[in-house]
């Protein structure tokens, strides 16, 4: 297989069944969101959403691009703006794991880090990514950069309509029972959700947060702070659409920090904490029986555990 050039290396990513982890009845997959080129799931969101705004007209060559990003979408946006030739800066809370500074400096991009509101490093809240927010809009603007604006882009979603969900329909299609996504900006739950609801709108879309921090469910805010770093933030994400949801599941941060164990020590698959909630879920959800009897379940490995 020959590609172009690191960009042919997002999106089209394998399922791998999680046969150690989960040994039935039903049958789990995970789509290996890790092995894309920034090392996560952000990749698709930060290639959609640069092509679009070069083709309208809002980006060009040379200009500098902005974002606020828990390292993800950065590192993503750091592998797609080389490619497309524009400088790129991240602006980051603190609290992110200095890992992702490391990845996305050796990708090239500049790091403005802002210090947490709210949040202790490794666990960032909704007042961290706001103050975030707040100093890359003003970067953008002070320097004519492109403000990606993740949580508002609409490119964002297509990236998981188009790719995401539809790849996920080609490699199960009706035999798939449910979809279940963490959620940080929405663009995977809501665009995958999307995609398979069109084809069939009985299968199960079930959305994942985390335990005490579960605004999407409708529930108040008991524990902003969790370690499920890139979701989870405690706010109402502007993507979301509460009619695309089955079922609400929270994960605890001892569940997550156990499926990373399991799934690295079962499954050979070393993997962030987001990942880690994704399968817990799952598992939750095809032994509760609201499933039926022999379920098969699909959800997102969202990235490599080498950035924790
Ligand atoms: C580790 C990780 N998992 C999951 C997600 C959620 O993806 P989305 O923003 O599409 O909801 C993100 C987003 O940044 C992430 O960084």
């Amino acid at each position: 297989m020959i590609v172009d050039s690191a960009l042919g290396l997002i999106e089209n990513t394998p399922l791998i069944e999680l046969k150690n982890i989960y040994d039935g009845p039903g049958r789990l997959f995970g789509k290996a969101e890790f092995i894309q080129p920034g090392g996560s799931v952000k990749d698709r969101a930060a290639l959609y959403i640069i092509r679009d705004a070069y083709k309208q007209g809002k980006l060009v060559k040379g200009q500098g691009v902005v974002e606020m990003t828990s390292g993800n979408m950065g590192a993503g946006l750091a592998v797609v703006c080389n490619q497309f030739g524009n400088p790129f800066t991240a602006v980051m809370s603190s609290g992110n794991s200095p890992q992702r500074v490391k990845m996305m400096e050796s990708l090239g991009a500049r790091v403005d880090l802002v210090a947490q509101v709210d949040g202790v490093p490794g666990q960032v809240t909704g007042g961290d990514i706001d103050a975030a927010t707040v100093q890359a809009i003003a970067l953008a603007k002070e320097t004519g950069a492109f403000y990606v604006d993740q949580f508002n882009n609409p490119a964002c979603v297509d990236a998981h309509f188009c790719g995401t969900g539809a790849e996920l329909w080609q490699d199960l299609g009706d035999e798939l029972t449910a979809f279940v996504a963490a959620v940080g900006t929405g663009g995977t739950f809501v665009g995958c959700s999307k995609y398979i609801k069109l084809q069939n709108r009985n299968i199960h879309c079930v959305a994942v947060e985390p335990s005490g921090s579960e605004v999407l469910a409708g529930k108040p805010i008991t524990d902003a702070k969790h370690n499920m770093q890139g979701i989870g933030y405690g706010l109402m994400v502007p993507h979301w659409d509460h009619s695309l949801v089955d079922h609400y599941i929270a994960v605890t941060n001892d569940e997550a920090e156990d499926y990373r164990k399991l799934l690295a020590v079962k499954e050979s698959l070393h993997l962030g904490f987001s990942a880690a909630a994704n399968v817990c879920a799952s598992i939750k959800l095809m032994q509760s029986g609201l499933l039926g009897e022999t379920p098969v379940v699909a959800t997102i490995l969202c990235d490599s555990g080498l950035k924790y």
